[in-house]
């Protein structure tokens, strides 16, 4: 832990202790241009303890995926992650870059109105016009820095890039070059370079990912949690780390009302009971693990400053229902059904069922 005052430290100044402990211990190769070795990565990824310190697990859930992720960043291959929202593709990506590169915010974000001087470069116009082309008037993209760095880059949302934009890409990730005519010279990347790509494979992004440049990737797929119990100890943990940046370390989560809150969302993502006997409409909203962790958030919140301190249904049930019920005229039918036919009946859940008719009422 640091004592930054920002909202939101980057990884890697958030673990910076973490990272200089693995540092001094790895007695492990490093490949070129990078911090750590590949099993270093893996042990700040994973966590556990390390002298007198414990690293803090960063991602919970298949350490051989960790091991593809890492093993495909070694190779002339960028790595995509891919999943559906909220499954930690850009929580993963940050935390690889983190510890492969020692930063993660050489990053550049896909959008659908961005031109190739994004993933290229562009110019100090006020330098330009009065000297020509230059190195002093060049401004150079993240992945340009990256590559004279010899460090990963991070692109996020990688399809709501123009397919023509994201195509600017195979150049860089097959010859690892990038030519700047206007100065008559070449990039060439430094070792250490790659790009770890995420894209959301719910909405499809806006437009496709040609198949020209998905060869030039490996994709790794994040799914969500399988079981329950994961989904609760995924949640449990990242929300102990966000109340310790919060300060608010102190504050017990009434560990029955998590464990409802996932199985309400489990449940309707799923279309069925926990116990499979009960089919269930599915809403069309979301519902990911990050939407459960930010009601969450909410009802803590809530409980502190509205209520007597600890979390109860009254404190989170109007953000639980915003959440599912994203658009009226869809969702809704699918909610009251849910809390008239399953919430109303199971035992213990009075509490929940009293929230929710208040929150309409
Ligand atoms: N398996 C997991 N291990 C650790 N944290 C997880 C895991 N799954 C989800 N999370 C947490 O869920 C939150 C959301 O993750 P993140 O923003 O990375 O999702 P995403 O896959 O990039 O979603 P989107 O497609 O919406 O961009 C993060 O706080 C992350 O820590
Ligand atoms: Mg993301």
């Amino acid at each position: 832990m640091t004592d930054n005052n920002n909202i939101r430290p980057g990884a890697e100044t958030r673990y910076a202790h973490e990272l200089k402990a693995l540092i001094a211990d790895d007695q492990y190769d490093k490949p070129p241009g990078w911090k750590l070795s590949p099993r270093a990565v893996i042990h700040y990824l994973t966590g556990g303890p390390l002298g007198d310190i414990t690293i803090e697990p960063k991602y919970l859930g298949n350490r051989r995926i960790l091991e593809l992720c890492i093993a495909t960043l070694l190779t002339d291959r960028g790595l995509l992650l891919m999943g559906l929202p909220g499954t930690a593709k850009s929580w993963l990506s940050e935390h690889l870059a983190a510890a492969i590169s020692g930063s993660s915010t050489t990053m550049v974000q896909g959008t659908v109105g961005m031109d190739e001087n994004q993933l290229k470069y562009h110019w100090n116009y006020a330098e330009l016009l009065q000297n020509g082309p230059s190195e002093k008037a060049l401004v150079k993209s993240p992945i340009l820095r990256a590559m004279e760095s010899g460090h990963i880059t991070r692109i996020e949302e990688l399809t709501r890039m123009p397919t023509e934009i994201q195509d600017i890409l195979i150049t860089v990730l097959s010859e690892k070059m990038m030519g700047i005519p206007e100065l008559n010279r070449e990039v060439y990347a430094v070792k250490g370079f790659n790009v770890i790509a995420t894209a959301n494979d719910r909405d499809k992004g806006v437009h496709d990912l040609s198949a020209a440049l998905r060869r030039r990737f490996n994709v790794v797929h994040l799914s969500m949690p399988a079981t329950l119990q994961e989904e609760i100890d995924i949640i449990h943990f990242r929300l102990e780390q966000i109340q310790r940046d919060l300060g608010l370390d102190k504050y017990k989560m009434p560990l029955q009302y998590l464990s409802d809150l996932v199985t309400i969302f489990r449940e309707l993502r799923n279309g069925q009971t926990d116990d499979k006997n009960t089919k269930i409409k599915s809403p069309g909203s979301t519902l990911s693990t990050a939407e459960v962790l930010s009601v969450l958030q909410t009802g803590i919140q809530h409980s502190i400053y509205f209520g007597n301190g600890i979390m109860e249904p009254d404190d989170i049930a109007t953000s639980i229902r915003s959440t599912i019920v994203k658009d009226n005229n869809r969702d809704q039918g699918a909610w009251d059904e849910y809390v008239e036919t399953v919430i109303k009946s199971r035992k213990g859940w009075k509490a929940w069922y009293e929230a929710f008719h208040r929150t309409t009422n």
